[in-house]
Order: C-alpha cells, then structure tokens, then sequence
C-alpha cells in the first residue's frame, strides 16, 4: 500500500459489478492495494484504505470492527471511524454507481 498523495488528484477507478459485493465490508483490491467497501447506517457506499492513517500499519477485518495491529487502533466498519482513540478515520474515499458498476475515486500514484 502506498500513502495516499492527495496532491497529485483522484483517479475513478472500476470497482466491478455492483452486484458482485452481496456483504459488507467486502475486500477489494485496487491495482495492488487493499480496500474494504464499506456500507453505513445511512446506505452510503465507503471505500476504506486497509492503510492507517495513524502511521501506517496495516488495518484487517476483525468480526466487529476494522484492526490496526501495530497500535491498537480500531475503526468500525461502517464508515472507519477510530472507536477507541483519537478522532481519526481510516481514508475513505467516495463511491459511486453507474451503468450497474461501482466506481470509487482514489488518489493518483503517479
Ligand atoms: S499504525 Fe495503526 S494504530 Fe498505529
């Protein structure tokens, strides 16, 4: 996973079928990185960055809620709020559908 650069702009990119994703949160892969596509309370599609934002450990799906094994934090899974620290969110990223498929906007790499 790379640090997301928003300097650099956002990039929509394909995130399959709409109907391929029958729970929530569903992993996702993006050209090499991991997401989660979370759904709020609210029917609001998320796509979560499996990178904290803390410094940058690696978040993993637990039964509950969203784990960073490096400090501890943890966010839940509707919409990667930190539940039990600071105010922080995992970065999540707007999604959108059309034409049947799900698109996420994501920052650029390049
Ligand atoms: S890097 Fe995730 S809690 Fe510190």
């Amino acid at each position: 996973m790379v640090y997301p650069d928003f300097s650099k702009g956002l990039k929509e990119v394909d995130l399959g079928p709409a109907d391929s994703f029958t729970k929530f949160p569903s992993e996702v892969e993006v050209e090499g990185d991991d997401f989660y596509l979370a759904k709020g309370k609210d029917g609001v599609l998320r796509l979560l960055s499996s990178l904290c934002p803390h410094s940058w450990g690696t978040v993993y799906l637990e039964d509950t809620c969203f784990m960073c094994p490096s400090h501890g934090w943890r966010f839940e899974y509707y919409t990667g709020n930190c539940i039990n620290g600071p105010i922080a969110q995992m970065y999540t990223f707007e999604v959108s559908a059309r034409n049947g498929h799900l698109f996420a906007s994501i920052p650029e790499r390049k």
